[in-house]
């Protein structure tokens, strides 16, 4: 995805690792940000987002604009030809990177994960998994060097999170940053004036040089 417009369409894989609520809030906030979603669920998905949350497959399903079963190798977003925006697999697990590493694309999330390379279109992976393998950093290496981004669940603490939903938007936030879809979702770190503000150091309005900031 090369173009400076915004993604309209977008690919959305749901695997099997921990942390379903990831992938049903980037479909919620997707959705409210008008951009068409065709969703992809492991099976494995399935069985988390019982296990982790309230939701039933049904409401998940009603979050997508398009749901395409995993099995469907007919489906559109099977073929290069449907164009896309990009794809987000979030959250990406171990065994879903490794099958996207290797190019065996045995269900429609990992032919949808080829195709997007293979087009040459953006890719973002939100795995999870701690500790990592070998195993699992080389796989996230392959991906990288075929062009996708490895965009780890790691929420940063910064902006004082008081909820777990403020990490989960964190890191849906940076993962439509990666896609380039403009979000409220994170507060960005604007330097160290907020925390002399904070602490009473400087006045509101007064603002840190450019020099002071972190990257
Ligand atoms: C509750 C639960 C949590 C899991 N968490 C992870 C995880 O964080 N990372 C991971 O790679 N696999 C995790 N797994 C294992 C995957 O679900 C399993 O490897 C599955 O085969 C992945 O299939 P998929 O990639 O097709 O979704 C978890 C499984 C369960 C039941």
């Amino acid at each position: 995805m090369e173009s400076a417009s915004p993604p309209v369409r977008l690919i959305v894989g749901i695997s099997g690792a921990s942390g379903a609520v990831y992938g049903i809030r980037a479909l919620q906030a997707l959705r409210e940000l008008g951009v068409e979603t065709h969703l992809v669920v492991t099976d494995a998905a399935l069985e988390t987002i019982r296990l982790e949350t309230d939701f039933k497959k049904a409401d998940v399903v009603k979050l997508a604009t398009e749901t395409h079963k995993l099995a469907d190798i007919t489906s559109k977003i099977a073929s290069g030809s449907y164009q896309t925006d990009g794809m987000l697999v979030i959250p990406c697990s171990m065994k879903t990177l490794a099958g996207i590493a290797s190019g065996y694309s045995d269900n429609l999330l990992l032919r949808a994960a080829d195709v997007t390379i293979k087009e040459r279109r953006r890719l973002v992976l939100v795995v999870r998994e701690t500790p990592l393998s070998l195993v699992h950093i080389e796989n996230m290496a392959a991906v990288t060097r075929a062009g996708a981004i490895v965009l780890p669940a790691m929420p940063a603490f910064y902006h004082r999170p008081k909820t777990v939903a403020a990490l989960v938007d964190q890191v849906v936030g940076k993962a439509f940053d990666m896609l380039g879809i403009e979000h409220h979702l994170l507060k960005r770190w604007e330097g160290r004036g907020e925390e002399r503000l904070r602490s009473g150091q400087v006045k509101a309005g007064t603002r840190t040089p450019k020099s002071r900031r972190l990257p």
